[in-house]
């Protein structure tokens, strides 16, 4: 069994969505863990402490100061004793307190006391969700490394459609999962680029993109906390320097070329940067002047970084992975990426804006398919941070190293 051993501590918080609670419990159990619940006031307004323990086979914690569990096992304690903290459904107001280290309740005294990873499963209406405190909070949150999952897309009970819905039992034991597999890959050699590239029009001006590197730091750095020897190759970003075996940062797409073929022979290649597609043939030497006639540019394709490690006649990586940064059509275009590029597999991402001019591009979470051989898997909203640990768990099984 997939968690045997690992005992989870389920927060359940107050929503519609806290029936969906107790699906997730049969899950954890039938994974093999064991699971202690808090049930917090709001929570026990949908579902009853009775059908929480009758499905945990635990008691169900309800208040912070509550004699007997205190000399049972203190607050502080609960929150320590399991590997991993859930709150599902998070709420807003959940979210909230967590971001700013409030702690009334019990709830919200064991995830400010524990020294355990947190993963939330937002559910809230979509305005509260939009809304910017509950941004706010939400960048802060991922900031301090806590996990989140979700929320989807869906109709919700107030009937109103939009983000919002609480992910699904299955989707959260999958992050679950994600996070308490430990994988190794020590002695495997990756590759990872990131960030965008920036192409000289003259000594101050460039053709970009709006790229953070966030989401190719995040996997280098889950490569490399599983032991992974890892080269990040990185394009100009305001991030600081990743964990990594070895950081070369680069500007443009030819330096970022050779800076991958240097870093050659890999056993794996992740291109997540968004490389320019054209440079400009002549960049001028000295600053273009406004007042003459706008400049006309003459554009040069750029090399196809990707394409060439999926299709290198020496080194090929044993598994060559790109994205698809698309704004439409995202799993056909992806798929035919896929094709044309000759990776093994593409991680196809909308990169469109939404209504408030948020895209995927610079933002913390992203939703993403991956696309293989054998199909595509859809996984639900998730921060960078645990697509590159999802992403990473799924390269230990491609090696034969999942735990
Ligand atoms: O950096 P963030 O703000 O965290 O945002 C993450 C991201 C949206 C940039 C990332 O998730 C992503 O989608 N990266 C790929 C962006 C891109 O350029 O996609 P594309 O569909 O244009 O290119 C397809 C693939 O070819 C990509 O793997 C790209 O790295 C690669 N490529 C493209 C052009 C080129 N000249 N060389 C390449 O290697």
């Amino acid at each position: 069994m997939e968690l045997s051993g690992k005992r989870v501590l389920l927060i359940i918080g107050g929503g519609i969505a806290a029936y969906k609670a107790l699906e997730l419990i049969r899950r954890l159990k039938d994974a093999g863990a064991s699971v202690h619940a808090i049930l917090t006031a709001a929570g026990a307004q949908f579902i009853t402490s009775l059908s929480v323990s009758a499905l945990s086979g635990e008691r169900t914690y309800q208040e912070l100061f509550d004699l007997t569990v205190e000399s049972e096992m203190g607050h502080i304690a609960l929150s320590r004793a399991a590997d991993l903290l859930v709150v599902a459904p998070a709420t807003a107001d959940l979210m909230a307190k967590l971001a700013v280290g409030l702690a009334p309740d019990l709830a919200s005294t064991a995830l400010l006391a524990t020294d355990k990873p947190v993963l939330l499963a937002p559910a809230m209406n979509v305005r509260m969700w939009q809304h910017p405190a509950t941004r706010r909070n939400l960048a802060a949150l991922t900031r301090d490394g806590i996990h989140i999952v979700g929320p989807n897309d869906g109709e919700m009970a107030c009937g109103e459609f939009g983000q919002g819905r609480m992910a699904e039992p299955a989707e959260i034991l999958a992050a679950i999962t994600a996070i308490l597999k430990p994988v190794n890959l020590a002695g495997i050699r990756a590759l990872v680029t990131a960030g965008p590239t920036h192409e000289p029009i003259d000594p101050v001006r460039y053709l970009g993109n709006r790229s953070s590197g966030k989401q190719g730091y995040a996997i280098a750095e889950a490569l490399f906390n599983a032991g992974a020897e890892t080269v990040l190759v990185s394009g100009p970003v305001a991030l600081t320097a990743a964990a990594t075996s070895k950081l070369v940062r680069v500007e443009t797409a030819i330096e970022m070329r050779d800076a991958c073929e240097a870093a050659l022979p890999v056993d794996i290649a992740i291109c997540a940067a968004a490389v320019a597609d054209w440079h400009v043939e002549h960049p001028h030497t000295t600053k273009l002047k406004k007042p003459n006639a706008p400049p006309s540019l003459v554009l040069v394709e750029n090399p196809d970084i990707l394409a060439e490690l999926s299709h290198h006649p020496t080194a090929r990586p044993k598994l060559v992975i790109g994205f698809a940064a698309e704004t439409g059509n995202l799993l056909v275009n992806a798929a035919a990426k896929r094709a044309a590029k000759g990776c093994d597999w593409i991680i196809a991402n909308d990169v469109s804006t939404d209504t408030q001019g948020k895209s995927v591009m610079g933002s913390d979470s992203n939703r993403v398919h991956l696309l293989s051989e054998a199909g595509a898997e859809s996984w639900p909203l998730l921060s960078k941070r645990d697509v590159a640990q999802r992403l990473t768990a799924k390269i230990a099984q491609f090696f034969g190293r999942a735990a």
